[in-house]
């Protein structure tokens, strides 16, 4: 199975692919006070919300890049119909390749939930620490252990204990260990979090019931049955998710 598809299936419902609540997250897109003209980068973009909806509250110029064609293709199409004068750019590429055009470096740079792009947190805040100006600013999406990990937890879903850090402040002390200032957090609840997972089994559901003849659907649903076990069982006792917004000196 063409595993785009299959994230564009079970996303299909949501605007944020991830467990940021959009009504909580609007406050901190006020308080970014973007300069006219800004320069904006989000990498790993989804269906491109972030950047759409800066170009609604600011005149900014804004690049996305994301791997998957079927959320490229949804963010071109919402651009058009929500800011069709606004400069923003969807392309679609493997991000661990994007060089920006003539190393510009940007006002703000953003990746909410893909930091393996970079190998992790650590490596994600510096690279976009170098595709930032100097009093820019770095939001980074990633979660965080709320307790150690159960090892069959781990098991089931392929992952290591140092995949993520032991705490939130250890996030933000991260961070500040590479010489940024965090300014800001955004720390998802249960219930965002609920919002986000369970909202994917509504929309594989929808799925399978319009689509009962294609031929990933076994697949499909054997996929869906294991995450929402993994869920169930561990994630959500387990498992925290914030926006660590940082200041670049
Ligand atoms: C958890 S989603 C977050 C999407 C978006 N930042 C948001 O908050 O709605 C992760 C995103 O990373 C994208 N992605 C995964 N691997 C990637 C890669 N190597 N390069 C670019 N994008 C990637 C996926 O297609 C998906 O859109």
């Amino acid at each position: 199975m063409d595993i785009w598809k299959f994230y564009s299936i079970r996303e299909k419902l949501h605007t944020y692919c991830n467990p940021v609540n959009k009504d909580r997250l609007e406050p901190l897109l006020h308080l970014l006070r973007l300069r006219p003209n800004s320069t904006v980068l989000d990498i790993a973009c989804g269906k491109g919300e972030f950047l759409i909806r800066l170009a609604e509250l600011y005149h900014i110029t804004g690049i996305g890049v994301d791997i998957s064609p079927y959320f490229i293709q949804e963010a071109q199409n919402k651009a058009k119909k929500r800011t069709p004068n606004a400069p923003l750019a969807f392309i679609q590429l493997d991000a661990k390749n994007y060089k920006p055009p003539e190393d510009i470096q940007f006002d703000l740079t953003s990746c909410m939930g893909a930091t393996w792009i970079w190998n992790g947190y650590k490596g994600t805040l510096e690279a976009l620490k170098n595709m930032t100006k100097p009093e820019g600013t770095i939001i980074v999406g990633e979660p965080y252990w709320l307790k150690p990990p159960d090892p069959e937890y781990l098991k089931a879903d392929n992952m290591k204990p140092e995949d993520f850090a032991e705490s939130h402040y250890d996030n933000v002390k991260i961070g500040e260990s590479l010489g940024l200032t965090c300014t800001y957090t955004l720390v998802s609840s249960k219930q965002d979090f609920d919002h986000y997972e369970t909202l994917t089994w509504m929309a594989i559901t929808d799925y399978a019931e319009e689509n009962p003849t294609d031929p990933d659907l076994p697949q499909i649903l054997e996929r869906m049955k294991h995450e929402k076990h993994v869920y169930l069982q561990w994630q959500r006792d387990t498992m925290g998710w914030a926006l660590y917004i940082f200041r670049k000196p």
